[in-house]
């Protein structure tokens, strides 16, 4: 069901720290800081030859991010992002096998304008997992 990694998250403490380290020392193509007040988050995308890196850092009050970071004060990897070609059959399917979705239950626009959900940590080997829609747009929906 699951196709390519589209990317792996990872929490920041600092996002220009990390982002120059991925930049200088790894010598990753490095974009610039965008904020995602939809998400909570400012996101720097590296993108690499077969998956993107994307670093997370908390951006206002309410961010969903500020829990994992006081948990991991220096960061760490917080989610995994798989395509699937269908989210909605993905996660009928995956309801059927007892995996739970966060939240409502239906995907919402992600940080690519894309459709995603994500799934219940608990249930995947303490990952969270996202999954998202990369053949169709939302609005084709
Ligand atoms: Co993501």
């Amino acid at each position: 069901m699951i196709g390519r990694l589209n990317h792996v998250a990872i929490a920041v403490p600092d996002l220009t720290a990390a982002a120059d380290q991925y930049r200088d020392m790894l010598g990753a193509t490095v974009g610039p800081a965008q904020d995602e007040p939809d998400h909570g988050v400012t996101v720097v995308f590296i993108e690499l030859a077969n998956t993107k890196i994307e670093l997370l850092y908390p951006l206002g009050e309410n961010s969903p991010i500020q829990g994992f970071l006081d948990k991991n004060p220096s960061g760490g990897m917080h989610h995994i992002c798989y395509e699937v070609e269908n989210i909605i059959q993905a996660r009928d399917h995956l309801i059927s096998m007892g995996a739970r979705i966060l939240g409502t239950g239906d995907p919402k626009i992600g940080a690519h304008g894309k459709l995603v959900l994500f799934l219940h940590p608990k249930d995947f080997t303490g990952t969270l997992v996202e999954l998202e829609q990369v053949s169709m747009r939302a609005q084709e929906i």
